[in-house]
């Protein structure tokens, strides 16, 4: 509409009033001046030396299962090339994160969707799939507050889980980038830290907890998996950005990280319980959700027949930008949208879905 600027739930990325801009001027300018050497020449493919330490301090593992990356992304395309061969079969979740979805198609994967639930991934679905012969080499899970779902894996899924990778033979990608950012409830364990069969890979990303234009993020995994990942990383970029990890490094060992997610999980619950009002308040039953309990994310399920293409074309005239629920799946999702409500302040959650609900009305009245 003239005269109004858009407002946008489509990118899952943090607004910059909850970055730390302050606090990462002063750790570059610390890992600056006290590690020019590491901060400035090519390091290792691994990654730089004091942020591996802190990553497996945070896991509990040996620095040798670590490595970090240009943000998780770059983490889930060494492992992908790694573990997935044409033809082979891959668990997805249904939805799952966009950028997965497209990374596992492009490397001719043969895809096996497991619906997800109020407490993640349906495991029993899975076990079906597994009973009736599906033999994949890999499950890629995201446990918790989901893109897009919201929903957390619970823990006895995540036992389970483990189980079924121990018992066929597949390894569980746990992808993990929004674990810091739980805003209610009791904290889960990590896949990682419960198995004890190396059936598990790990990655998360300080993308959600520091921002993401730092581009750092990691995996942490089995020893000789993670030798092997580090040897493709030295092909591919010799090492990663050493000056982006230097100052990672300095943000978490001087505790400004747990200060920057204490701002960033009480700006997301503040915008999470404004999205749910907004919606309660301008679309009511026709809206359907689960309320997460951290994270970035609200999935809605509109009325069956919504047309998402038409709405989605619809609401950008009204100013209003989301992700269709179609993106994130292979089959169904014509009546849902991801929400993200991570880069918009409370008063735009009040206008856009404000938007959103002309648009659908608009739609609904046009289709009577
Ligand atoms: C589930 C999931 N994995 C990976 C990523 C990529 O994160 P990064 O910025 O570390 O590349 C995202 C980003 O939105 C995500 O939601």
């Amino acid at each position: 509409m003239a005269g109004q600027s858009d407002i946008s739930f489509a990118r899952g990325a943090p607004s910059l009033d909850i970055i730390a801009v302050d606090e990462l001027k002063a750790a570059a300018d610390r890992a600056f001046s006290s590690d020019p050497k590491g901060a400035f020449s090519y390091g290792t493919a691994a990654g730089y030396a004091p942020l591996l330490e802190w990553i497996a301090g945070r896991h509990e593992v040996p620095e040798e299962q670590v490595i970090a990356t240009n943000g998780s992304m770059q983490a889930d395309a060494f492992l992908f090339d790694h573990l997935v061969q044409p033809g082979d079969t891959v668990v997805i979740e249904a939805p799952t994160y966009d950028r997965t979805l497209l990374a596992l198609q492009k490397l001719g994967a043969e895809l096996l969707a497991i619906p997800v639930e109020v407490d993640g991934l349906e495991v029993d679905a899975l076990e079906r799939a597994l009973s009736s012969g599906a033999r994949p080499k890999l499950a890629h899970v995201i446990p918790n507050f989901h893109n897009p779902a919201g929903v957390t894996l619970s823990l006895d899924k995540r036992r389970r889980l483990i189980e079924l990778a121990t018992e066929h033979d597949f390894v569980v990608f746990e992808d993990d980038p929004y674990a810091e950012l739980r805003f209610e409830g009791e904290p889960l364990p990590t896949m990682l830290s419960l198995d004890d069969s190396d059936s598990v890979v790990y990655a998360s990303s300080f993308s959600k907890t520091v921002c993401p234009g730092i581009r750092v993020g990691y995996l942490a995994g089995p020893q000789a998996l993670i030798k092997d990942i580090r040897k493709t990383a030295t092909e591919t970029y010799i090492s990663p950005s050493m000056v982006s990890q230097s100052i990672v490094a300095e943000f978490c060992r001087s505790g400004a990280i747990e200060s920057s997610i204490s701002t960033v999980k009480e700006a997301l619950h503040e915008r999470r319980d404004r999205t749910a009002e907004a919606l309660e308040r301008e679309l009511g039953d026709d809206a359907g959700f689960v309320k997460p309990e951290g994270g970035y994310f609200m999935w809605v399920d509109l009325p069956d027949g919504t047309d998402g293409d038409a709405l989605e074309m619809t609401a950008r005239q009204h100013g209003v930008i989301f992700v269709k629920g179609t993106d994130f799946l292979l089959e169904g999702g014509e009546s849902s949208l991801r929400i993200a409500y991570s880069g918009v302040t409370p008063a735009e959650i009040d206008d856009g879905v404000g938007r959103l609900a002309e648009a659908f009305r608009e739609l609904a009245g046009a289709r009577a």
